[in-house]
């Protein structure tokens, strides 16, 4: 393809993830963006989710009740000559090491925040995964139809808890009963709730007499009164600093009722970044390179129950994907030829044959990936910067209930351990411990070592919640500080990690014993 032409679809394209609490209102947003895009044909919440959450399994049941184009992990949709991917990003039970891992192949971040309950633990943690990466993040303060925080307190709280300066682009005016509208600061203009109707306002915004038929008399002396005091102490637009990560945009709306929506969408395509150059071991790649590039993020197993075969989600960082081309794996030199691609788009999984930088693309594997796999058409091996561990918070003594069957326990561990579905240590008896951040990874660990590999396991949940690795070669030192409260274990590299009870037990144990020096995890590779 004429490097124009690729340079031309890399500009339209936009991938984010969707970062939240449960119930704070992704599912909603998400299903007002697709709607937006044309990619849900009807309007309206989806009926009947009253208990059940929507996890994976509930986007398959929903594209096959409605007949929709959206899927379990990548949701791509056009809107105003762009193509935007949303990456699906499991929460509730569904929270685990993928959930993270998903936020290394996207390009910006979308912050769904309850209104009235501000930020929350799980938000915290997924913030502090972009936030390390440097990505854009963009803050949508949701359920504004409803009794909410005051929207200053809400912008502190930003600063706050995450550390992070914020901007505010649009603005409430009340909320619950009271809610009538939200002022755009950038369009200088007020869309009117229930009432569909967006008024323009003059030179002196807010201040101005167009507001003043429209509004309650306290709904637009706060109003004033708030953005006066945002104008005078908040902080200044500065895109630069959004593209860097570095400032968060907020909008505010109600998923729900799809208001605020469109023109948080709108302004998120004018200021979220097309797909950029990615480091690699020994340079940058740049997305519009001729040579083809991307790597394994995810490996998604039975993703279809009757097939038993799995995914591997594969990012393209450069170049033009084409189907049937040949690549090489540069883990291994070995080349493979990309002949069974798919894009998981409709309710049948779409054979896919061309695809660009800044797409996500499932390739089928037959054991060949794992997470953090390159395939480019380049000469040399291509490495990206590598995937982060991320520090489990579940741990579990498992052991094979047959020893007769010791094998296949291993190699099932090994195998599980190298796809990047649990992290797997070891401890100085040589027991195997393993560890999650989500319970559901146990699950499935336990479900496929029966299912994939014969072999039944005894798992005990383990007293540990918090670990780290060891700076330090003086193991025999580090033996005689442990007490009952904490485990010596060894991760895959035969580092040495140790796990403790809870915090509480890291902060005593960092008190006591300063001269061994503990590195939380999030790095290490
Ligand atoms: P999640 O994916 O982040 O977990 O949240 P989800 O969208 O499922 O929303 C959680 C609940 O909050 C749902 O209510 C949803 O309707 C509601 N909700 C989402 N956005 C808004 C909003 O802007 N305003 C209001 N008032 N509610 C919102 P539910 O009772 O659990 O389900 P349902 O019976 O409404 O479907």
């Amino acid at each position: 393809m004429a490097n124009k032409q690729l340079t031309e679809e890399i500009q339209k394209r936009r991938i984010f993830g969707i970062i939240s609490h449960p119930d704070a209102g992704k599912t909603t947003l998400t299903e007002k963006l697709l709607l937006h895009g044309g990619a849900i044909r009807e309007a309206g919440a989806v009926k009947g989710r009253h208990n059940a959450k929507f996890s994976t399994s509930d986007w398959m049941e929903i594209e096959k009740q409605r007949g929709i184009s959206v899927t379990s992990s990548v949701m791509q949709f056009e809107y105003s000559g762009k193509v935007i991917s949303i990456m699906d990003t499991p929460g509730h039970n569904d929270f685990g090491e993928d959930t993270y891992r998903i936020l290394t192949s996207v390009d910006s971040a979308v912050m769904v925040i309850d209104g009235a309950k501000g930020i929350e633990a799980q938000t915290k943690k997924l913030f502090k995964v972009c936030s390390m990466r440097g990505i854009p993040i963009f803050t949508f303060i949701n359920k504004m139809d409803r009794e909410a925080m005051d929207p200053l307190e809400s912008m502190e709280e930003l600063e706050e808890v995450l550390g992070m300066p914020s901007v505010a682009v649009t603005w409430p005016i009340g909320c619950g009963l009271n809610f009538q509208g939200i002022y755009d600061r950038l369009k200088n203009v007020v869309y009117l709730y229930k009432i569909g109707k967006t008024i323009e306002l003059g030179k002196s915004g807010v201040f101005g007499p167009e507001l003043e038929d429209c509004l309650t008399q306290n709904n637009l002396t706060n109003l004033r009164a708030e953005i006066e005091l945002i104008e005078g102490a908040g902080n200044e637009f500065n895109l630069q600093e959004i593209k860097n990560g570095k400032l968060s945009p907020v909008f505010f709306g109600s998923a729900l009722a799809d208001f605020g929506v469109t023109p948080f969408l709108d302004h998120f395509l004018d200021m979220s970044p097309a797909p950029g150059p990615r480091k690699t071991t020994d340079g940058i790649i740049d997305p519009a390179e001729e040579d083809f590039s991307g790597f394994i993020f995810k490996i998604q197993a039975n993703m279809n129950p009757a097939h038993r075969d799995r995914i591997a989600f594969l990012r393209i960082c450069s170049g033009t994907f084409e189907r049937g081309m040949t690549v090489t794996l540069s883990r291994t030199g070995k080349p493979i030829k990309l002949s069974q691609s798919t894009q998981l788009m409709a309710n049948e999984r779409e054979t896919i044959d061309t695809a660009y930088a800044g797409d996500v693309i499932g390739i089928y594997d037959t054991g060949t990936y794992q997470i953090g796999d390159t395939l480019t058409t380049k000469k040399e091996p291509l490495f990206f910067e590598p995937l982060p561990t991320f520090p489990p918070e579940l741990f579990a003594r498992v052991t094979p209930t047959n020893s007769l069957k010791a094998k296949h326990f291993q190699k099932g561990v090994e195998q599980l351990a190298q796809e990047g579905a649990i992290q797997v240590y070891h401890n100085q008896y040589n027991e195997i411990i393993i560890g999650a951040v989500g319970a559901l990874q146990f699950e499935v660990f336990e479900y496929r070592l029966k299912n994939e590999y014969n072999s039944d396991i005894l798992m005990e949940s383990l007293d540990f919640n918090v670990v780290r690795w060891l700076n330090t070669t003086d193991l025999n030192y580090v033996k005689s500080c442990l007490d009952s409260r904490c485990m010596l274990v060894f991760d895959h590299f035969e580092r040495p990690l140790v796990l403790f009870a809870n915090q509480f037990t890291l902060n005593y144990f960092v008190e006591r014993y300063k001269d061994i020096e503990l590195i939380e995890a999030l790095h290490v590779n």
